[in-house]
């Protein structure tokens, strides 16, 4: 007889994160309307410090995971990335820092590269000025030029992402021309998702759906045009794509968001859902947090679903859609994502995109600003 085939108990462990990515502050010096930062972001807790930065970079990469962003906020508003670049560099992660460019100096720039940091995305907001500064509300175009260039010399690809929304996208054409002039190899277009500040905005950020589909057009004919010269992604918004998405590839599958106070989340914006306890990282390990906490296990598989999903063969493929936007459409986090034209709540979806076509409905926009965030985290 054959003796029973012994699996260590480790190799039936779930794997851990493929992506850390540590939020290190919210401090920015811009003001996006459209920022997925949580609004009441201004009544955070102190930010970690680098060792527990260190820490936590130690046990995700003992883990498995392998990148290692960095974004915020503004990250180089903290003068301690170069450490952490380094430590992350040393122990086999890919590195990349994603910035506005406000704070990238050509000695900040060598020090970085010197750390061993992999990848730079600096984001534009607009192509021209003008429309670049109003939407962030301040003067930074000619700076994130400088920066580009300097990244380019420095050997780095250039990687520009910019965020589309009701009033740039019109400015599709200039943009990608702005991004071959830079000599851009990567363009990312990723349409506003309306989380945090974008969602208090959205009425005024929601593109129509002409708008859309005409922006849509514009990216084709670049792309036949670039070729390989410069890749370009669009990403549609979640409210115009009718399918829901399953969110960060899965609640708790790849991904491991820190925030800059210290709470470990499956997705950016976690943080907002009712009811969930959030796991600080300065009170647990992320081997923990990431196996065995009650968040990281609440919405993970698709055990949890509910009846609309568990009857649904999407149901594998999507997850049921993005927890958040549930949440923040429907007040109920374990709702299918009103996305989905199956969800009780899709009417939700049809009413935003019917008031996106009135631009009598526009509204003054609020922007990402610590006084906006005390006056809003009060009524949060
Ligand atoms: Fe949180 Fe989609 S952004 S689950």
């Amino acid at each position: 007889m054959n003796a029973p085939l012994l699996v260590p108990p480790q190799a039936l462990k779930r794997a851990g994160p493929l992506w850390l990515l540590a939020e290190v502050t919210y401090r920015c010096p811009l003001h996006c309307a459209f920022c997925y930062n949580p609004v009441d972001f201004a009544q955070a807790g102190p930010e970690l410090s680098t060792e527990d930065w260190l820490k936590v970079i130690r046990q995700a990469r003992a883990l498995g995971a392998a990148q290692f962003g960095i974004s915020g906020g503004e990250p180089l508003v903290r003068d301690d990335i170069e450490i952490l670049v380094a430590e992350a560099r040393q122990l086999g992660f890919y590195t990349n820092l994603i910035t506005s460019g406000v704070g990238l100096t050509e000695a900040r720039l060598a020090a970085l590269k010197e750390a061993g940091l992999d990848h730079i995305q600096l984001s534009f907001q607009d192509a021209t000025k003008e429309a670049n500064d109003l939407i962030t509300n301040t003067r930074t175009f000619e700076l994130k030029r400088k920066v580009a260039a300097m990244t380019k010399a420095a050997g780095y690809p250039t990687v520009i992402n910019c965020v589309l929304h009701r009033t740039n996208i019109d400015h599709l054409d200039r943009i990608i021309e702005m991004a071959v002039e830079i000599g851009a190899e990567y363009l990312e277009l990723a349409n506003t998702q309306y989380h945090g500040w974008a969602f208090l905005n959205r009425q005024s950020l929601m593109p129509t759906e002409a708008q859309l589909a005409e922006a849509e057009a514009v990216t084709e004919r670049w792309k036949a045009k670039l070729g390989k010269k410069m890749r370009i992604l669009f990403v549609t918004p979640d409210y115009q794509t009718k399918k829901p998405k399953k969110c960060m590839n899965g609640w708790g599958e790849v991904f491991l968001s820190i925030t800059p106070d210290g709470l470990a989340l499956p997705c950016h914006t976690a943080r907002m859902l009712p009811g969930l306890e959030f796991p600080d990282v300065r009170e647990h390990d992320i081997d923990w947090i990431w196996h065995e906490s009650p968040l990281f296990n609440r919405f993970r598989g698709t055990a949890w679903l509910p009846e609309t999903c568990q009857s649904c063969e999407d149901k594998e493929k999507d997850h049921g859609g993005c927890r958040c936007q549930a949440f923040m459409l429907t007040g109920d986090a374990g709702a299918t994502d009103p996305v989905c034209p199956k969800s009780p709540d899709h009417a939700l979806i049809e009413k935003a995109l019917a008031e996106a076509e009135r631009p009598t409905l526009v509204k003054p926009l609020v922007f990402r600003d610590p006084k906006n965030s005390v006056k809003l985290g009060r009524a949060f």
